[in-house]
């Protein structure tokens, strides 16, 4: 079998400093990948006058795969997100977003273990937002039950497959009693279809629910949420883990999947050579899994237990970048955990 050509996009930030961590732990572990590099982000900006290049999306549609190092949006005005852009064109309609405590990383909880699942391609995030008088803004949330049932859908998929034990639908139906209330009916309704009946199902409001996650994040296991929610309920788990250099993240479709990290391009440390490369990591082996899956590539499973057994290896011998307490930088992190290597 010849290797797989994945589309990596650096990004902007500490984006080129964290892919360049994979690549060289790739090359390390003789990992069955072909790297095509494109562009996305301010960084494409030197090439093309679009921060999504048409030959960086067409690339992706072509090899269906994707590593992706975050991109900058600018707050507030300026460029629509790279990001939500790309889960649109190619419908990626589900972000998975795996968040679990880790050896070596000491947080107040031992043994979170949740799975974040947030819809990717509408709620909040539709861009449709009017300034229908000065002064007043109207941001518009779409929700469509084809989305809501898709999604919901995945989840119970998911759950059977990973022999995960509950599903859990965070929302604000209460108050959003259309949208919200359609995305709860969805789920409830794929929950009675799958027959799933050891995979638990419970809905929660959204707001009572973060004060659970906090107090108790081991009673939660699948989160099933809509966009905006999905993304704010991600980065607070993050930080029952050790923070957002731990938190690896897939965006999946019927046709192409891009692995990216939780977090962002953190401008506040880039270029400094000390972010953390393991939520790229992270999302490189969930990357590795994935071809494993969906190509039947024995070599790329193989590739991604080295990386994991080697990372964790290095957390349990206390070998960690500054954000966890440590003191590594980036590339004293990727040599710690490449001389684990089995
Ligand atoms: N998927 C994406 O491309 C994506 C996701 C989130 C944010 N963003 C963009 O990133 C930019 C910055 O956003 P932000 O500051 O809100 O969030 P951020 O995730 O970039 O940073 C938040 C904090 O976490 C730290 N951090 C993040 N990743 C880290 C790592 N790997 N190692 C160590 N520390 C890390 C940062 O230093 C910062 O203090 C914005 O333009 C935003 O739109 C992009």
């Amino acid at each position: 079998m010849n290797d797989h050509r994945i589309v990596l996009i650096p990004g902007d930030g500490i984006g080129p400093e964290v892919s360049g961590a994979v690549r060289r732990v790739f090359r390390e572990v003789e990992a069955p990948v072909e790297w095509e590099e494109q562009q996305a982000g301010v960084a494409a900006l030197s090439g093309s006058d679009d921060v999504l290049p048409e030959s960086t999306l067409a690339s992706i549609q072509d090899h269906r795969v994707a590593l992706k190092g975050p991109c900058t949006t600018p707050v507030g005005s300026g460029f629509r997100s790279v990001n939500v852009r790309l889960r649109k064109a190619l419908n990626l309609y589900v972000a998975v977003r795996p968040i679990r405590s880790l050896p070596g990383v000491e947080t107040r909880y031992q043994d979170v273990d949740i799975v974040v699942l947030r819809e990717n391609t509408e709620g909040l995030y539709s861009g449709i937002e009017n300034e229908v008088a000065p002064g007043v803004v109207t941001s518009i949330k779409v929700a469509t039950e084809l989305a809501s049932s898709r999604i919901a859908r995945w989840a119970f998929h998911y759950a059977k497959e990973r022999g995960r034990k509950k599903v859990t639908v965070m929302h604000k139906a209460n108050i959003m009693k259309l949208a919200d209330g359609m995305f709860v009916r969805c789920a409830k309704k794929a929950h009675e279809e799958s027959g799933l009946s050891d995979v638990g199902y419970e809905e929660v409001i959204i707001d009572a629910g973060c004060m659970r996650i906090v107090q108790d994040p081991e009673q939660y296991d699948v989160l099933l949420l809509q966009n905006l929610y999905g993304d704010v309920i991600s980065d607070l788990c993050a930080g029952l883990v050790g923070g957002l250099g731990v938190v690896p993240g897939a965006n999946i479709g019927e046709d192409c999947a891009i692995f990216e990290a939780v977090h962002g391009s953190a401008p506040d440390i880039a270029g400094k050579g000390v972010a953390n490369p393991l939520a790229l990591l992270m999302s490189s082996v969930m990357m590795l899994n994935y071809l494993a899956e969906t190509r039947a590539d024995a070599r790329c499973r193989e590739a991604a237990e080295r990386i994991k057994v080697a990372y964790n290896r290095a957390l349990e011998d206390g070998q960690k970048t500054r954000d966890l307490g440590g003191e590594l930088n980036t590339e004293q992190f990727v040599e710690a955990l490449v001389a684990r290597l089995g």
